[in-house]
C-alpha cells in the first residue's frame, strides 16, 4: 500500500455482483472478509478504496460487460489518485477464473485477479500486492469455507430477512455449451454441520427465508455429523427444524439428480416452498444429446409428472437455450411443444453464446443471429403468456408471504409468494421479517397484489 491510502479506520469497499445467486452470496462473504480487515461498505463506487467486481462468464455479453466496467473504474482510479487517494481494484468470480492474467493485460488498472475458490486469501493478497498486479486462480487444497469469517449479526440484519447459503459448488456435468465446470471446478458439498450452523446464525439474526444454493444443488451430498452422507432432502429436513426458519428454497437443480426423497419433501415438508427451478434447455432429444444433458424430453416430462403428483400446485421454472449449434426448425418446435406441455410458471430463455474452451463452440453448425433472435422472441412470448396465466390463476388464493421490504408507496410492504412472485400488500413496516397470510386480489405485470388476512399462526402464537 502507498502512504496516500485512506487511514485504516476510514477504508471503504464496494463490491458489484454479476451473474448468478452464487455470486451474490460470494460477494457477501467477501464483504465479511473486507469488514474483518477494517473496511466498511461504501454506498457508491466513487467512495471506495477497494473495488471488487464479482464477475460472470456464462455468456459473451456478461463477460464483455466487465471490460467496459473496468474502463470506467480505471478513470475513477486516476481521478482519485490525482486527489491523493489510492484505489485497489479486484476482479473476482468466473471471468477471473477463466481469463486470469489476460485481464491484467487488457486492463492494467486491475490490481488483483481472484478466482472463486480463493476468496479467503483476499486479505493476504491485498497485503502482498505488488506493482503490475497479482493473479490467484489456483484451486487451493484448503476449503475456503473453513477459512472465511462468519457474517456478523449486524451484517446479516443489514442484508434483510431472506438469505442465500451456498451448500454445493462446482459442476461435473460438462454440458457441451457451459463454462461453469471450468470456472467453478468439480462438485464439492459443504459439510452439513457447517451449513446448518450458518443457517442457525442467519435465523438468530432475523432471517426468515433461506435459499440453499448450488450449481447442481440437488446433487448435494454433504458429510453429516455421524460421517454418513446427507442428501439435499436430508439437509432440508434438518434446516426446517431450526427455530426462526419459516421458508426454504433451493436452486439450481439438474433433472438427473432429482431424487425420490427430494420429490417427497415437496409433499411432506410444509416449510419447503412449492417452487422448482428445473432447467431443460431444449425440448429436442437430438439437441439434448448434443448438449450432453444425458436425459430425453420424455424423461423430463415423466419427472415433472412425478413432482406434480407429490405437490400438485408446484410452480415449475426452466432455463432454455435457443440456437444451439445444429438446432433445426423442428428441434425448436420441439422446445415450444415441451413448454406448452409443461406450462411453466416462469422461465429464462437465452440465445446460445459460444464460449471459449467448450465443445459446442467448436461445432461448425453455428446458427445465425437472425434465427436466434426470432426463436428467442417466439419462445419468450409463449413463456410470458404462461407466466401471466399462472399468476392469474393465483387470484383468490390465500397463502403465507414472508415480507421483505417496504413497497414503493408508503403503507405498502413487499414479499414473495411461495411460488416466487413478488407480492405487494397494504401493511405497516412491522410486517417486515414476519410471515403473514394474504389473499391475492389482483395481478400486475410483474407482481401479485395481496390483501392481508392474518399473521401466520406461528407468529400469532409467538405474540400471544
Ligand atoms: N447448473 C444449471 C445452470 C447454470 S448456468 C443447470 O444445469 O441447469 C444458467 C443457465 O445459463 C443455464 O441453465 C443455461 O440455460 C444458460 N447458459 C449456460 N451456458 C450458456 C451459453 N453458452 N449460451 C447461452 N446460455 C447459456
Ligand atoms: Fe453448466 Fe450443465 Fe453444469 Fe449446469 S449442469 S452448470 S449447465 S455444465
Ligand atoms: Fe456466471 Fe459463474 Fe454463476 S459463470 S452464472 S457467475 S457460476
Amino acid at each position: 500500500m502507498t502512504n496516500d491510502a485512506a487511514p485504516d479506520a476510514d477504508r471503504r469497499v464496494f463490491i458489484k455482483s454479476f451473474g448468478c445467486q452464487m455470486n451474490v452470496y460470494d460477494s457477501q462473504r467477501m464483504a465479511d472478509v473486507a469488514a474483518k480487515e477494517g473496511y466498511s461498505e461504501a454506498s457508491c463506487v466513487e467512495d471506495a478504496d477497494l473495488i471488487v467486481l464479482n464477475t460472470c462468464h456464462i455468456r459473451e455479453r456478461a463477460s464483455e460487460k466487465i471490460y467496459s466496467e473496468l474502463g470506467k473504474i480505471r478513470q475513477l482510479k486516476e481521478e482519485r489518485a490525482s486527489a491523493g487517494r489510492a484505489t485497489t481494484v479486484v476482479v473476482a468470480g468466473c471471468v477471473a477464473q477463466a481469463e486470469g492474467g489476460e485481464i491484467l493485460r487488457r486492463q492494467p488498472a486491475v490490481d488483483l485477479v481472484l478466482g472463486p475458490q480463493n476468496y479467503h486469501r483476499l486479505p493476504q493478497l491485498l497485503r502482498q500486492r505488488r506493482s503490475g498486479g497479482a493473479v490467484d486462480t489456483e484451486f487451493p487444497l484448503e476449503d475456503k469455507f473453513d477459512h472465511l469469517p462468519v457474517s456478523t449479526p449486524q451484517a446479516i440484519r443489514a442484508r434483510g430477512v431472506t438469505a442465500f447459503v451456498t451448500v454445493q459448488e462446482g459442476c461435473d456435468k460438462f454440458c457441451s455449451f457451459c463454462v461453469v465446470p471450468y470456472t467453478r471446478g468439480g462438485e464439492v458439498s459443504r459439510p452439513a454441520a457447517q451449513v446448518l450452523a450458518e443457517i442457525g446464525r442467519l435465523a438468530d439474526a432475523g432471517v426468515a427465508e433461506v435459499t440453499l444454493l448450488g450449481q447442481n444443488v440437488n446433487a448435494y451430498h454433504g458429510r453429516g455429523a455421524d460421517g454418513r452422507s446427507l442428501s439435499l432432502a436430508d439437509l432440508i429436513g434438518e434446516a426446517a427444524k431450526i427455530p426462526g426458519v419459516r421458508r426454504l428454497r433451493y436452486a439450481t437443480s439438474h433433472p438427473l439428480d432429482m431424487g425420490d426423497d427430494l420429490i417427497a419433501a415437496h409433499r411432506d415438508n410444509p416449510i419447503l416452498a412449492p417452487y422448482l427451478h428445473l432447467p431443460i434447455q431444449s425440448g429436442s432429444d437430438r439437441i439434448l444429446a448434443a448438449m450432453n444433458r444425458r436425459h430425453t424430453a420424455r424423461d423430463y416430462l415423466d419427472l415433472v409428472a412425478r413432482v406434480r403428483r407429490a405437490r400438485p400446485d408446484i410452480a415449475l421454472s426452466s432455463d432454455f437455450i435457443v440456437g444451439f449449434p445444429g438446432e433445426s426448425d423442428a428441434d425448436f418446435e420441439a422446445t415450444l411443444a415441451l413448454a406448452r406441455e409443461v406450462g411453466f410458471a416462469s422461465s429464462y430463455a437465452f440465445k446460445y453464446s459460444p464460449r471459449p474452451g467448450t465443445p459446442a463452440a467448436q461445432d461448425d453448425r453455428q446458427i445465425d443471429e437472425a434465427t436466434k433472435v426470432a426463436r428467442l422472441a417466439e419462445l419468450f412470448a409463449l413463456l410470458e403468456e404462461q407466466r401471466l396465466s399462472f399468476n392469474r390463476r393465483l387470484v383468490g388464493r390465500r397463502f403465507d408471504v414472508v415480507f421483505e421490504k417496504p413497497g414503493r408507496r408508503s403503507g405498502q410492504v413487499i414479499g414473495r409468494s411461495p411460488y416466487m412472485q413478488s407480492v405487494y400488500a397494504e401493511g405497516d413496516h412491522s410486517l417486515i421479517g414476519a410471515m403473514a397470510e394474504v389473499e391475492i386480489v389482483g395481478v400486475g405485470p410483474n407482481s401479485l397484489i395481496g390483501r392481508l388476512v392474518a399473521r401466520a399462526s406461528r407468529e400469532v402464537s409467538l405474540m400471544a
